[in-house]
């Protein structure tokens, strides 16, 4: 497989954090240090401030995205987002089936796929997560687990949708923990993503793709994490949160 063929993603995803002052300092601080950047850059913001992010990074090479979002258009859905809400503000991405919506907020790989199809009829780009917890691991059935989510999360987009589609392979175990996967374990599964997307569509798609590590990626790791074949960027929660270190990713890429 031709890695050269793949757009290199770089991806922050802030979580719950920034107010809008903390907000619109990183994204000032962010922008000249990432201009020069051969990689496309991405910051995932709370809802609260996607306005505040896309109105300072017009003219930039930074993309916004969100977090989230749901598959109606509108309704009775307290607490809710649809991706048409999140189109008409003018959001370029978002990510569906993060670990931390599916452990704390009953996600389940049917809701990610609804959230999934409705971005992208939206137009929106999707980042969808994917990975294994530290007990599925040790069980052995992390295979299992990934492809399992992969086939229902992506259910039904057709093959020229899946030009829109981003594929993180974040390991539950490593989120947060400061616990990164080898580069080697992270291979193997972005191996078996880009296989099971081989099967399921073709070979070109499976080629083109862009597969994401996540899970504590920072400065020190990140080169020897994207020298592997089947990695073509990060989505990056803690060390995004600081622009010399989001910066220092990203820059890593050159
Ligand atoms: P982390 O988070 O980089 O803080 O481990 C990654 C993620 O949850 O997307």
């Amino acid at each position: 497989m031709d890695k050269s063929k793949r757009k290199i993603i770089i991806a922050g995803n802030w979580k719950m954090n920034n107010t809008r002052p903390e907000a619109e300092k990183l994204i000032n601080n962010l922008i000249p240090l990432v201009k020069d950047a051969n990689c496309e850059v991405v910051v995932c913001v709370p809802y609260t401030n996607l306005e505040t992010a896309i109105k300072l990074t017009t003219n930039t090479n930074i993309k916004v995205g969100a977090q989230n979002c749901h598959w109606s258009d509108k309704g009775a859905f307290t607490g809710e987002i649809s991706a048409k809400m999140l189109k008409e503000l003018g959001v370029e991405y978002v990510i569906v089936g993060h670990s931390e919506r599916r452990q704390y907020f009953g996600d389940t790989s049917v809701t990610v796929n609804n959230r999934a199809k409705a971005a992208i009829d939206q137009g929106l780009k999707v980042i969808l997560c994917v990975g294994e917890s530290l007990s599925e691991r040790e069980n052995g059935i992390t295979e299992n687990v990934v492809s399992i989510q992969l086939k229902i999360g992506l259910f039904g987009l057709s093959e020229s949708e899946m030009k829109n589609v981003v594929i993180a392979y974040e390991p539950v175990w490593a989120i947060g923990t400061g616990k990164t996967a080898t580069s080697e374990q992270a291979q193997e599964i972005c191996l078996l993503i880009r296989n099971t997307l081989k099967s399921l569509y073709n070979q070109d798609i499976a080629e083109k793709i862009t597969i994401q590590y996540g899970g504590s990626m920072n400065a020190d790791n990140v080169d020897e994490l994207l020298s592997k074949i089947d990695i073509d960027g990060g989505l990056i929660g803690g060390a995004s949160l600081k622009a010399e270190d989001f910066s220092r990713i990203i820059n890593a890429t050159k």
